[in-house]
């Protein structure tokens, strides 16, 4: 269902609001050809009824000819900013920018964060963005699951169908996902609503069994068969099953790249206003699959680059697969148990509510 201009420019300005827009805030619109017009024309009227003074840098794509598809996560490393000095200069001297292209796992990302910009990714289709527009209660919810993560030495994950696999912790830091930036220098992604972290350097180890229903990303497929992968010192060295496994092998060698088998960033969704179902309801180019990303319950793991987290590899694959009706657990606490998140823990501490921003 289409939404109207009214209610996705109300989305915006929650966003910019809760991402503490000020009146005379130079914003920078991010654009290139696959950038939504309805998001590009609401971002650009909300921003602009708040004061700021916006404007619009358009990049043409770049890697096209690389990429098995057109999903904007699934050939990382280059970006339409690459040697690009005036663009990067426009952005730096930015407060914010509204990325409707995509940039993540870039250098020149880190570089434009480093300067104290502030990035919000926003390229889901509007009616997913205006359905999952982030709240207070989303920030409170995925800082307690970071804190769930702080201080811990080992994630367990376990699954009826098979799955059980050891990730030590602590050389990594602990991310958390909103959905707005309310601090100089932080990125984030409208729409999120999860808690990560990267395992140990080689350290991860164990059995995943990928089951009936769990998606594979960018691939944006269900999967229908029991996938199993076996992981040794940070890395799968088998994958195997039927033809679904043998696709997922032949995806991945077409990188010719050992680093696209290691085990990167790892977590639970917590966003209550995300579905499995959704995946299934759009068409693919249509889509990045936050929901499935962000569902509240999910066993979020990836494999491919670290160097969002300050690790050395940059692998241009990147393959999230989120993961239904798993255990986790942290240092052996059960923090989601069969694909639900364990509610009691997921309140926000006393702490961190003394320590929250002044969103509107
Ligand atoms: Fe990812």
């Amino acid at each position: 269902m289409a939404i109207c201009d009214t209610d996705l420019i109300r989305a915006w300005t929650q966003v910019l609001t809760l991402s503490k827009l000020k009146a005379g805030d130079a914003v920078t619109v991010l654009t290139s050809d696959h950038t939504h017009p309805q998001t590009l024309r609401c971002a650009i009227t909300a921003a602009t009824m708040m004061g700021a003074c916006v404007s619009r840098l358009d990049l043409p794509p770049v890697n096209g000819e690389k990429a098995l598809s057109r999903d904007t996560l699934a050939y990382l490393g280059t970006t339409p900013l690459t040697g690009n000095r005036a663009a990067i200069a426009a952005l730096k001297a930015s407060d914010l920018v509204l990325d409707l292209m995509t940039l993540l796992f870039s250098p020149e990302q880190h570089e434009i964060l480093a300067s104290g910009t502030k990035i919000l990714l926003a390229v889901e289709p509007p009616e997913v963005l205006a359905r999952l527009v982030p709240t207070m209660e989303d920030y409170h919810r995925v800082q307690a699951g970071v804190a769930l993560l702080k201080g811990k030495r080992e994630m367990h994950v376990t699954s009826a169908a098979g799955t059980d696999l050891r990730l030590p912790l602590g050389e990594y830091p602990i991310t958390a996902e909103y959905g707005f930036v309310d601090q100089p220098g932080r990125w984030d992604h409208w729409p999120s609503g999860f808690a990560f972290t990267w395992p140990n350097e080689g350290g991860a180890h164990g059995r995943i069994v990928l089951a009936k229903g769990d998606v594979l990303l960018p691939m944006k497929n269900y999967v229908g068969e029991p996938i199993t992968l076996t992981v040794e010192k940070g890395f799968v060295t088998a994958i195997e099953g039927d033809a679904e496994a043998e696709l997922l092998r032949e995806y991945i060698e077409s990188f010719d790249d050992p680093e696209a088998y290691a085990i990167s960033h790892v977590g639970w969704g917590l966003q209550k206003r995300a579905f499995w179902s959704t995946l299934g309801l759009y068409d693919r180019e249509a889509t990045l699959g936050m929901d499935a990303r962000a569902v509240s319950g999910n066993f979020l793991f990836s494999l491919g680059p670290n160097n969002e987290a300050g690790g050395n590899r940059t692998t241009a694959c990147h393959i999230d697969i989120p993961m239904r009706h798993c255990n986790v657990f942290v240092d052996g606490l059960q923090v989601v148990n069969d694909g639900k998140v364990v509610e009691s823990l997921m309140k926000p501490a006393r702490t961190d509510a003394a320590k929250e921003p002044a969103h509107a």
